[in-house]
């Protein structure tokens, strides 16, 4: 399948390139980034976005940014790399992927702290060495994940279901593959045959312009839907599971993703239909205790009433409400699947038995 061969970032003959997502499905446009702006700007305007590409990003993302800095010793260099991963943290605050990447990348800097006295020109190279190969080592992790979620996901459904998913946690969501379509991509290679339908997901629109647009090269099919009309398909027996992705799961398994979800996880309840969340390690912040500590993104009230449209589609100074997640609580969560297994509930006990297990 060539779209599983579109990466979201990739990292070439030392040039770190975004595909601008928000040029798709039209265009197919790779963006190189040269300093830590464009870096912060590519996340904000989610040219690259889902938060597991959101980590990848900034894993790269720092690396760029510091490459070319030229301290006069260890406490230095710490000093200018710890202001650009704090600009970079400042680029959206939901998606703890954003964060985890960007603490690894600190903690890779932070293990050469011991040979401070070494010469420093030579340990400055040393350490930049060490930062793209942890760049590295997070995307190449993710496409681990993500194939292992795929597989552990596959088990939970089975040939000819209908599926429904909301926004895109798709291969351009993550390093590959996805965390919930990507075990509809394996299947599919397995002549599974789902139905799937991706809701259109207002405001940004991430699953009519990239699961629509990502699922239908691959030639599964998909049936694109308004996000008011999850409640017809699943009444008219259309749907036996849903799968979503997740930008931050609490320690009790409440999880934030896109706005919207909370809702369609809510009739999935009512419908009694199967609501799975692909939830991979790295996007379980056991920092955060419940749903309500996750902090939700505002986003410019624009983006519902004007981005898409070619003229304003709301009267002039009309207010706006526009969260970009909403948590889904984890009593509607039938099961959660990371890469080292499914979860079920109690979740607040299972998650705990994944990271004790580590
Ligand atoms: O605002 P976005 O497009 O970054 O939101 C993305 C989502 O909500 C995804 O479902 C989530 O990040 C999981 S991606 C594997």
């Amino acid at each position: 399948m060539e779209v599983l061969n579109i990466a979201p970032v990739r990292f070439e003959e030392g040039k770190m390139l975004v595909l601008d997502q928000t040029q798709l499905p039209g265009n197919t446009v790779y963006l190189e980034m040269q300093t830590k702006e464009d870096v912060w700007d590519a996340i904000y305007k989610l040219k690259v976005r889902g938060a597991p590409a959101i980590g990848v990003a900034a894993g790269y993302g720092l690396y760029v940014s510091v490459r070319e800095v030229d301290a006069a010793d260890y406490q230095d260099f710490y000093r200018q790399f710890m202001e650009v991963k704090n600009y970079l943290a400042s680029s959206r605050p939901t998606a703890v992927n954003l964060f985890w990447a960007l603490d690894r990348m600190e903690a890779c800097v932070r293990r050469f702290e011991g040979r401070a006295g070494d010469p420093w020109k030579e340990l400055q190279g040393e350490i930049k060495v060490a930062l793209l190969a942890e760049a590295e080592q997070i995307r190449i992790e993710d496409e681990r994940a993500c194939r292992s979620m795929g597989e552990y996901g596959l088990t939970l459904l089975k040939p000819g279901m209908g599926i429904l998913t909301h926004c895109n946690a798709g291969t351009i969501a993550t390093a590959k593959y996805g965390t919930c379509l990507a075990p509809l991509y394996i299947g599919h290679e397995q002549g599974y045959d789902f139905k799937v339908f991706a809701d259109e997901t207002r405001p940004l629109l991430q699953g009519a312009r990239l699961t629509a647009w990502e699922l239908n090269q691959a030639g599964i099919d998909t049936t694109l839907i308004c996000d008011n009309m999850a409640s017809i398909v699943m009444k008219n027996g259309w749907i036996d599971a849903v799968v979503v992705g997740c930008d931050r799961m609490a320690r009790n398994g409440d999880g934030a993703n896109k706005i919207g979800t909370s809702g369609v996880a809510i009739l999935a309840h009512e419908y009694g239909i199967p609501f799975y969340m692909f939830v991979p390690t790295s996007t379980i912040d056991r920092n955060t205790k419940t749903g309500d500590d996750i902090h939700i993104e505002l986003r410019a009230g624009e983006e519902i009433y004007k981005l898409w449209y070619e003229k304003d589609m709301a009267p002039e100074g009309v207010k706006t409400y526009n969260p970009a997640f909403d948590v889904t609580p984890a009593k509607y969560i039938t099961a959660v699947v990371t890469e080292k297994g499914i979860l079920y509930p109690p979740y607040e006990e299972s998650i705990r038995k994944i990271f004790e297990e580590e």
